[in-house]
Parts: C-alpha cells; sequence; structure tokens
C-alpha cells in the first residue's frame, strides 16, 4: 500500500484565498488514474493539505495544531472550507474514473491532552480492500482540554503510514524535494545529521510546516518515504526513484 500527500501548495494557490489549482488537481488525478488500472492491487491512501483553503481560515481564526477554539462558527468555517477542497480532489479523481470516497477526520478523531492523536482506521482499512480511494484532508480535530484544533495532513500520513502498516509513503510539494545549499535535490537521507547542516535543528515547533520536522517524522517511519514535485508524482508511482527519498 501507498499513502500519498498532495500538499496544500499543490493542490491550491497557496497566495489567494479559496483558490483551486485546478490544473494541478487534473494533473495529479490523470497520474493517480493511471495507477490504480494498472494493477488490482495497486492499493492507494490520498491525503490532501489545506493551501490557501484549511490555512486561510485556520490563520484567520487563530487556530494552530497546538492552540484550540471552542467557537462553532469558526471551527466550522475551517472545516467547511477543507470539506470544499476535498470535493474538488475527490470530483477530480472520480473524473478520471479513480473510486475515490471521502473520509473526514474531524467526524472520527480525537487529540488527547497530552496531543496524541487517535484516528479509527478500519472504514479507512475496508475502503482499501474493496478498491475504494480514501481521501482525507488535513482538518480541524476536537482536543482534550483545548476545544478544536488543526490536525495537519503531514501527521495523517505518518498515522495512516503506520496504522494501515503501508509499503512506502509519497509527499507531492512545491518542492522537487529536499535542497541544498547549492539549491539541488538531496537524493538520499537516512540519517538526520545528513542534512542537519541544511535544514537546522529538529525540534521545530512548526508542526504543520517545516522540513525539519518533516525529515525527522519520516526518517522514524518504518518504510520508505520520498518528497518530490508534482511532475514526478507518475513515475514515483511507478516506482521509480524520485525527489529526496528518506529511508
Ligand atoms: C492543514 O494541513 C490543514 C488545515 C489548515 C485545516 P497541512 O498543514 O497538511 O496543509 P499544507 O499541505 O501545508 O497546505
Amino acid at each position: 500500500m501507498t499513502v500519498l500527500k498532495l500538499g496544500g501548495s499543490i493542490v491550491t494557490d497557496k497566495d489567494s484565498p479559496e483558490t483551486l489549482a485546478k490544473h494541478a488537481i487534473a494533473h495529479a488525478a490523470m497520474a493517480i488514474a493511471g495507477y490504480v488500472e494498472a494493477e488490482a492491487d495497486n492499493d492507494l491512501v490520498l491525503v490532501h493539505g489545506g493551501g490557501s483553503f484549511g490555512h486561510f481560515h485556520a490563520s484567520e481564526h487563530d487556530v494552530t495544531p497546538t492552540e484550540g477554539s471552542r467557537d462553532g462558527a469558526a471551527v466550522l468555517a475551517i472545516h467547511e472550507a477543507m470539506q470544499e477542497l476535498n470535493e474538488a480532489v475527490v470530483g477530480a479523481l472520480a473524473d478520471e474514473k479513480v473510486p475515490a470516497l471521502p473520509v473526514h477526520p474531524l467526524s472520527a478523531a480525537r487529540r488527547s491532552a497530552e496531543g496524541d492523536l487517535s484516528l479509527p482506521l478500519e472504514t479507512t482499512a475496508t475502503m482499501v480492500e474493496e478498491g475504494f480511494v480514501p481521501v482525507l484532508h488535513g482538518d480541524v480535530v476536537v482536543h482534550e482540554g483545548a476545544g478544536a484544533t488543526i490536525l495537519s495532513g503531514d501527521e495523517l500520513v505518518v498515522e495512516l503510514a503506520r496504522g494501515l502498516d503501508a509499503d512506502r509513503v509519497g509527499l507531492c510539494s512545491a518542492v522537487p524535494g529536499v535542497l541544498d545549499e547549492a539549491g539541488s535535490v538531496v537524493r538520499r537521507i537516512q540519517a538526520f545529521e545528513d542534512v542537519e547542516s541544511v535544514l537546522g535543528a529538529s525540534e521545530s515547533t512548526d508542526v504543520t510546516g517545516g522540513m525539519a520536522a518533516k525529515v525527522q517524522e519520516l526518517l522514524d517511519l518504518e518504510m520508505p518515504a520520498s518528497i518530490f514535485a508534482v511532475d514526478d508524482l507518475g513515475p514515483f508511482l511507478a516506482g521509480d526513484a524520485v525527489g529526496t527519498r528518506i529511508d
């Protein structure tokens, strides 16, 4: 099984509130359709980020992964924006005959007072077993003692990859991989020390962004992960080495 995240900067125009990147969504949907159609056992779970839908409303209402809100209208505004984006992504996949189905984390997940995420995966697992492609998304999530906080797509990817025992993880992002000082893609990262000089310390508090924290989390995963740009999505799905491989 492959767990693939389409970053918010791929599926939206990050600089303009609630603007879909329709061309990129369609391109990604075509690449995914090619993969899903190629072989019956090409299992896939998709996640997408918030981009100018979720992040716009989250910052409007000062909601972060740690700073919550109990304002129902604020939480709903963030969720509804994400639901709209999810509908666009699922719709584009359906147009390409991918049997994509939406999964909304808000309705099932929770965070404990310590910040630990719990997300029941039975529904997602059964969707995959039955030949569907579940499409989850960054969302708001109820948080014990804090109201509701932001759940990033990256956090979902890690949770899904572990919980569903995925074979590989892909993060399709705006950058072609982790870049070194000269701006070239670092092809492989096997230890954080390999990139510490270019990424800085890994104890970043930026949970939804920050390449350092992202790389550290991917290194901690049992399965290989790749970070690559949208042009490399098809080749990644086909099994080619693209972008930065973290294992
Ligand atoms: C953010 O998810 C979700 C919300 C703001 C509701 P991500 O943090 O994964 O989104 P991108 O990929 O960085 O845009």
